[in-house]
């Protein structure tokens, strides 16, 4: 019960690595505010935290609009009375393309969800979370460690998302609050369905499984991850940016 008494917000947590991360905290005894756009899996997921007798509130947010952000902060602190821990996970792919090939509408797409959404709800978040001394983690992407072919937007929108973690983490240390990044590599989920059926459908899936020295993640492996850091295990680790990536970015 690493989490008991604790109180989380899991933006994206009805599904992939965000669901994961809410059972997890869960089963770690804290109570998760469970936050996406589509209400029917936010529901499915804190029906399951409450049949395993633990806490969860569905709180749908969309977290690209900023009238949905103080809302979503409000509703966790009314109705479980503080917020301990962030965890940023809400994100989106919305083209895999280069410079040429990205439009302008993608671009802001996935700059907003994937970075200034983030900065806004960190923002509205700190307050309660300097109360409570608590933390953030951030889930960025191993794109956000280093290039990769056709990937601009999303790269620079994670690359941005490992920077905004280290200065927050400079910033709020002196007044108690942890800020960490995990850099997952590929963890097959609705996210990157449709690559992994272009992958397949072409020959080169096996090419990108084996780029990963442990293959291909679970969303477990990065729950894992989150639990850690969130918890007081990491009380003197603020400001990483976390490779859980099954030795991906250990080769050069
Ligand atoms: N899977 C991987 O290989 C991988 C690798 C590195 C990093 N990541 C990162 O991990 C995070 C989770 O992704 P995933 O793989 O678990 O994919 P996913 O299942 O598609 O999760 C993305 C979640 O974000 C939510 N979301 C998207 N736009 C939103 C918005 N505007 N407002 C609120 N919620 C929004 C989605 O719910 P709604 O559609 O209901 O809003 C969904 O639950 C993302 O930040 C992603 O970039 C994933």
């Amino acid at each position: 019960m690493r989490l008991k008494g604790r109180v989380a917000i899991v933006t994206g947590g009805g599904t992939g690595l965000g669901r994961a991360i809410a059972l997890r905290f869960a089963q770690e005894g804290a109570s998760v505010v469970v936050s996406g756009r589509r209400e029917a899996p936010l529901r499915e997921v804190a029906r399951r935290i409450g049949a395993e007798g633990g806490r969860a509130l569905a709180v749908p947010a969309d977290v690209s609009k900023p009238a949905d952000i103080p809302r979503l902060v409000r509703a966790a602190v009314d109705a479980l009375g503080q917020l301990d821990i962030l965890v940023n996970n809400a994100g989106t792919v919305t083209t895999r393309a280069s410079a040429l090939d990205t439009t302008d509408a993608d671009w802001e797409r996935m700059l907003d969800v994937n970075l200034t959404a983030v900065f806004r709800l960190c923002k509205q978040a700190l307050p309660e979370l300097i109360r409570s001394r608590g933390n953030i983690v951030n889930i960025a992407s191993v794109n956000g460690l280093a290039g990769a072919p056709a990937r601009v937007a999303y790269g620079a929108s994670k690359g941005g998302l490992v920077i905004l973690t280290q200065c927050m983490a400079l910033d709020h240390a002196r007044e108690g609050v942890r800020v960490n990044a995990i850099c997952p590599a590929f963890v097959p989920t609705d996210l990157n369905q449709d690559l992994v059926a272009e992958l397949k459908r072409t020959g080169r899936f096996e090419t990108l499984v084996a780029r990963h020295p442990l293959g291909l993640g679970d969303p477990e492996d990065v729950a894992a991850a989150a639990l850690f850091l969130a918890s007081d295990d990491a009380r003197w680790i603020t400001g990483v940016a976390l490779p859980v990536d099954g030795g991906l970015t250990a080769a050069l």
